[in-house]
């Protein structure tokens, strides 16, 4: 009875201070917030959820209350999909965002396509993303330009003349940037000299790493997301193995160093954001953000953030928001003052940006350098 009261209490004064709003606007979206790539999905929620609330406070669009649909897909594919379609079909959502993992944002962009919503991927840096359609759009780098990122670290900062490579075979992503990680150290003279695989779930590398081991390489290129690299440094140490480990964006994650622990010292990832970047927009960011959740923003959620924001200024530009004159606003994207840098949309729908390489030290993401496109 009390709790009813003061929650009634409660409400009654959020809604007296809240801006009065005509009708509400559905955004969908689709992440991992369960699973072992939980942290992509929960961390880029809360910056959607972060950009949401400050839109609304602004006023929302055009009179409207942006209103989200927030749905789990446990890291699989197939329930991404199954999560957009029903968005798309039942809730008639006016756009869609997701998702982190190339594999889930290929799973879903056919169905945004099909249907004419227009969907923005904050983070899948796979290059078969948008060339799914002209209503797929991202906000990040993709990448060819990701291992070209690291394939100029290992052999300029590193001076690597040999390199391993550990793949994930189930991930686009990491199929995809192990290969563009090849062709870039090639070209500046670098030797492959063994390329391993596994695939996601699996918790045993040691015969991959003994393979690897074998052939002395300076270092180990694991382009996987964070529960399986943390296994993988782990054993990797164990195995007496002490080149350095390099890694991209799906390193991501505060788990990382939970499960890999001081294994990963002596490694170095390509990521969007540093948390060290002193402008004012990433220092204004991390202070909301912090506000909010109590902890500091990963690069996910600053992407989650950006692609939120990015969405808002297209419809904000339209006259009626509809489908087609958002998807035409968001390809007209152009020198957007985001988290991650400034946002132009280019012609495939990509973002050119900068990428920043961090190394891994006792826990903490030190910024090294950054890499302009
Ligand atoms: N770029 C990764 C992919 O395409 C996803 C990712 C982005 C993971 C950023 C972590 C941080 O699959």
């Amino acid at each position: 009875m009390f709790f009813n009261r003061t929650l009634a209490t409660l409400l009654a004064s959020a809604v007296i201070a809240s801006p009065v709003f005509a009708s509400t606007i559905k955004i969908g979206e689709v992440g991992s917030m369960s699973g072992s790539e939980a942290t992509f999905g929960v961390s880029t929620h809360e910056g959607i959820s972060l950009a949401i609330k400050e839109q609304n406070a602004k006023g929302g669009i055009k009179g409207k209350k942006i209103e989200l649909i927030s749905l789990d897909n446990q890291g699989k594919p197939e329930e991404a999909a199954i999560a957009t379609t029903k968005l798309v079909t039942q809730d008639k959502v006016t756009a869609v965002l997701g998702e982190v993992a190339s594999s889930r944002s290929l799973a879903m962009a056919p169905i945004a396509q099909q249907n004419k919503v227009p969907m923005i991927s904050p983070s899948s840096t796979n290059p078969k993303v948008t060339e799914v359609g002209d209503y797929i759009f991202r906000v990040c780098f993709i990448d060819p330009f990701q291992g070209k990122v690291m394939a100029k670290f290992a052999s300029d900062e590193l001076k690597a003349k040999k390199v391993a490579i550990l793949r994930d075979v189930k991930s686009d992503y990491s199929v995809g940037l192990s290969n563009f990680f090849t062709e870039a150290f090639k070209k500046s003279g670098g030797e492959i000299v063994v390329d391993q695989s596994y695939s996601s779930g699996e918790v045993d590398f040691n015969s991959q790493l003994t393979s690897i081991r074998a052939k002395k390489p300076d270092a180990i290129f694991v382009p996987g997301y964070y529960t399986e690299v943390g296994l993988i440094a782990k054993q990797a140490r164990k195995l007496g193995i002490k080149v350095p480990l390099l890694g991209g964006d799906g390193w991501d994650s505060e788990k990382l160093y939970e499960i890999g622990g001081k294994s990963l010292n002596n490694s170095y990832f390509s990521n969007h954001y540093s948390q060290e970047d002193q402008s004012a927009s990433v220092q204004n960011f991390i202070k909301s953000y912090k506000t909010a959740y109590k902890k500091t923003p990963d690069g996910l959620a600053a992407m989650g953030y950006d692609a939120a924001q990015v969405l808002f200024a297209a419809m904000d530009k339209t006259k009626s928001m509809s489908a087609g004159e958002i998807r035409d606003a968001l390809a007209k994207t152009k020198d957007f003052q985001a988290v991650t840098g400034r946002i132009t949309i280019d012609e495939k729908r990509n973002a050119s940006k900068p990428a920043v390489v961090l190394e891994v030290k006792d826990g903490k993401f030190l910024y090294k350098s950054t890499v302009n496109p």
